[in-house]
């Protein structure tokens, strides 16, 4: 028998590192990953063009036959998770709501930061969902820009990081928050600096690490975890770049990428155009 896989999809690398967490709660799942590495940053782009390339992403993923589809991005899953379950008979996963119900949990003053992208902070997809699981929350947004080309050219814990993120934090320190959502998938791997900056007293949250947990509950919960113990095969496709994504993407992954395939996506999917095995 052939176990089904889960589905990731990203706007392009971040979302490894919710591919990275899946790994270690659920090592013996297969997977698929697509990054959509022709068209992002999807952070700076539209709601209604955010949510069609992820209809574009979840056609191609559910082609594969995927059991459950995780929206690895943030910017993706403000925008368009409810569009996406309206039109899958698999679980929907996002990362929105597992970052806001650990906020919830978290905080003792009722002051949450979310950071993001300006899609994600404009979408107020945080906010609204963490107002919704508790009304007396008040929810600070900011968007980062800047820490998406940082964190993919490796400056993560430097004097460059440091700056930019103190020019962006500072506001931010002063609402008096005491609990961080890290609303972007690349924000995980700028913890040290951040953390540093807004002081000891400040719980950040990692919204992939949440992901991960509410996947495997939702498995187990429909019985649908992997019934076998052979060595889990795991697919990575790309719309664009592969040397660039394997590259990058293994220092999210903190692991080898091995079996990547460049596809084309986009109006209509064009099918598999290229095959790349790395080892
Ligand atoms: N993956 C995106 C997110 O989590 C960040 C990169 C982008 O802007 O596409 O919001």
């Amino acid at each position: 028998m052939i176990e089904k896989p889960i589905g990731f999809f990203d706007s392009g690398i971040g979302g490894l590192t919710v591919l990275k967490e899946v790994s270690s709660v659920l090592p013996e799942e297969n997977t698929l990953y697509l990054g959509d590495t022709a068209r992002v940053p999807y952070g700076i782009r539209s709601a209604e063009t955010v949510i069609r390339y992820s209809l574009e992403n979840t056609d191609f993923l559910v082609s594969k036959g995927i059991k459950l589809l995780v929206v690895a991005c943030n910017t993706a899953s403000a925008v368009s998770l409810e569009e996406i379950k309206k039109r899958l008979h698999v679980p929907v996963i996002g990362v929105i709501e597992p970052g806001s119900r650990a906020a919830v949990r978290a905080t003792r003053n009722k002051k949450i930061g979310v950071v993001g992208t300006e899609t994600t902070i404009n979408s107020s997809a945080y906010s609204r969902t963490i107002r919704e699981m508790a009304s007396s929350i008040e929810v600070f947004g900011l968007p980062c820009p800047l820490f998406v080309p940082l964190v993919e050219e490796g400056f993560t814990d430097d004097e460059v990081a440091e700056m930019v993120a103190e020019r962006y934090l500072k506001g931010l320190r002063e609402k008096g928050i005491d609990t961080l959502v890290l609303g972007c998938t690349h924000y995980p791997l700028l913890k040290g600096v951040i953390s540093r900056l807004m002081g000891d007293g400040i719980v950040l949250i990692d919204s992939a690490k949440e992901t991960a947990l509410e996947i495997r509950d939702t498995l187990v919960r429909d019985g649908m975890l992997s019934g076998t113990s052979m060595e889990p095969s795991r697919m990575f496709f790309v719309t664009d770049a592969p040397e660039r994504f394997v590259r990058v993407g293994e220092r999210f992954l903190g692991n080898k990428i091995e079996h990547i395939q460049k596809i084309n996506i986009g109006g209509s999917i064009c099918g598999l155009t290229a095959e790349r095995t790395t080892s």
